[in-house]
């Protein structure tokens, strides 16, 4: 197996997992035409060539989000990666921090920060789904403080699951027990089955021993998602605030007036996103409206996500006016294709990508980059 990009551990991905998981990572909401929409919308967007430059050696690296971080990006929250691979979130942090990039852990993880502060040798970023139990919202924001944690995503697209069309035909919303036909779809993949049963039971660590959550992953993480707080607003913000005193992104903002108020209401970033596509199918591509949601943030800084596949999407989001960019789905596949050689191997691939094109761009460095946007891209 060669990885050369995103297309190719996506392929891989869908060889090695079950049916039911690949779909879950790979599918979106409804029609899917907002997943969609994210991919092909970087089409609208040219980098400039430019000859001549002298420039030889760019550099790739900058400050996001609080960290030096030694490439344009870094990885995003997306749940369950230790589904995919045996300690998949360990292999992902591992990976990333070998690249000396950014890796935020979801709350719906199977490996609890805590352990993935004590494994992996980088500061991690934490993940909240804020829950209508605030006295457990405040013990998940507590163990990621104890962690070292300093920059929680408060994700706000959530307060409704999306339809997901895939998700309802593979039965994985009604998931709460290994069936005995289940295990016979998960049969179908040995090399996965061998992976997982080496890592011993799954389990939400984060809610081990909390009898509420039920004792297996399906069960945990089927009770965590019925407690998501679906009426949560502006105003318990300040709540949010006032409990964490670190940096707080909220992640999910899609349009220019939110990310007003996500200023407005103390909080210290926001993540352009509509959820890789999982979420309000019919929204548009995050990269379309990115421009606009910068100029409305006045000057909290601006992550964005949603199809990022190549290094040259990445280098169109900087242009536009994001201090960074998060991987979703492209760290998924790879991690789920190659563990945390994957994920290496994919990171290695996309910083490879920028740092070529940069050269023919004749650009200099990510922040220069940032600084001096339109003279790099051309609004088709
Ligand atoms: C399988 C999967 C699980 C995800 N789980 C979470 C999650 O637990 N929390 C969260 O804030 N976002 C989650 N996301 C959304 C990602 O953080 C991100 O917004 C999205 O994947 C970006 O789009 P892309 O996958 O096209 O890059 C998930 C995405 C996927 C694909």
């Amino acid at each position: 197996m060669r990885l050369l990009n995103v297309a190719d551990a996506r392929a891989e991905a869908q060889r090695r997992l079950p049916k039911i998981f690949f779909d879950y990572i790979d599918g979106g909401a409804a029609s899917e035409a907002t997943m969609r929409a994210n991919e092909a919308d970087f089409a609208c967007y040219e980098l400039e060539q430019r000859a001549l430059s002298g420039i030889t050696a760019p550099r790739l690296g900058t400050t996001f989000l609080g960290q030096k971080q030694a490439l344009p990006f870094m990885l995003g929250p997306v749940g369950f990666l230790g589904l995919y691979a045996r300690d998949g979130e360990i292999q992902a942090a591992r990976a990333a921090a070998k690249a000396g990039i950014g890796f935020c852990l979801s709350s719906f993880s199977l490996a609890s920060i805590t352990r993935l502060a004590r494994q992996v040798q980088a500061q991690p970023m934490f993940q909240l789904y804020m829950l209508k139990d605030r006295s457990l919202a405040l013990d998940m924001m507590g163990a990621a403080r104890g962690a070292g944690v300093e920059t929680l995503f408060l994700t706000v697209d959530c307060a409704i699951t999306g339809i997901r069309e895939r998700d309802a035909r593979n039965g994985f919303r009604a998931l709460t027990r290994l069936t005995p036909s289940l295990a016979l779809k998960l049969l179908e993949r040995p090399g996965w089955c061998w992976d997982m049963l080496r890592q011993g039971r799954p389990q939400v660590e984060a809610l081990a021993g909390r009898k509420a959550f039920g004792r297996n992953l399906l069960a945990q993480a089927a009770a965590l998602s019925a407690r998501i707080d679906p009426a949560l607003s502006w105003k318990d913000l300040d709540w949010v605030r006032t409990q964490w005193p670190g940096r707080i992104v909220l992640k999910g903002i899609m349009h220019p007036e939110d990310a007003h108020w996500a200023r407005e209401t103390g909080m210290d970033g926001i993540t352009v996103s509509n959820h890789g596509g999982r979420q309000l199918d019919g929204a548009s591509s995050t990269i379309s409206r990115l421009a606009e949601i910068v100029a409305a943030a006045g000057g909290i800084e601006v992550t964005i996500d949603g199809g990022f596949r190549r290094g040259a999407d990445i280098l169109k989001a900087i242009a536009l006016g994001a201090s960074g960019v998060m991987l979703g789905r492209a760290a998924a596949f790879a991690l789920a294709a190659d563990g945390e050689r994957g994920v290496s191997t994919i990171i290695a691939a996309l910083a490879r990508e920028i740092e070529v094109a940069m050269v023919l761009m004749g650009c200099p460095d990510i922040d220069t980059l940032r600084a001096e946007g339109p003279r790099f891209l051309k609004v088709k």
